[in-house]
């Protein structure tokens, strides 16, 4: 129960790694926050996490669209208590490059950046950690039960 007390906020979580996260996050303890622009793929996983007695609640939403809006809202003056987590799930694309898919490669250098400057920015004084994953071509086909 290492998450025991926190919330977890995952996109694409309806299906692949953002599902896969979404249920190791909520075994750990963490209540989730599955957000995925297919309404019933998050409905059904949200479902699951429910089902193994642990909080999550579904939000159909795509992140790519203008009429859905992300707030960060909360806001701390310098000197209080802060913190929080910011995992950003980049790929090897975007630390060495790869063939094809030019637009997803410059993404990819892009958040790595990004988490970068916001670890350097935030990390000491505000405290809040980011990181950047880099995962390398998964097979994400779910097992076939045998
Ligand atoms: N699968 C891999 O081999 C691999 C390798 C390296 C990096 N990654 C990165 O990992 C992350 C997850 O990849 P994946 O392959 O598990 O899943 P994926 O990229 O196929 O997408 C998984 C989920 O995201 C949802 N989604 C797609 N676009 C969305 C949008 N605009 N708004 C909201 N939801 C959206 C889909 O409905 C789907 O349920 C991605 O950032 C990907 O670039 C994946």
């Amino acid at each position: 129960m290492k998450l025991s007390g926190k919330t977890a906020l995952v996109t694409g979580a309806g299906s692949r790694m953002g599902r896969a996260i979404a249920k190791l996050f909520a075994e750990e303890g963490a209540r989730v926050v599955a957000v995925d622009m297919n309404g019933d793929s998050v409905e059904a996983v949200a479902s699951e996490i429910k089902a193994s007695g642990r909080e999550a609640v579904g939000v159909a939403g795509n992140v790519t669209k203008q009429e859905d809006i992300l707030v960060n809202n909360a806001g701390i003056m310098d000197k209080q208590e802060a913190g929080g987590v910011i995992i950003n799930n980049a790929s090897v694309g975007g630390l060495f490059g790869t063939r094809g898919g030019a637009s997803y490669v410059a993404s990819k250098h892009a958040l790595i950046g990004l988490t970068k400057n916001i670890a350097a920015t935030y990390g000491t004084f505000n405290k809040i950690r980011a990181n950047a994953i880099a995962p390398g071509g998964l097979n994400t086909t779910p097992r076939r039960a045998s």
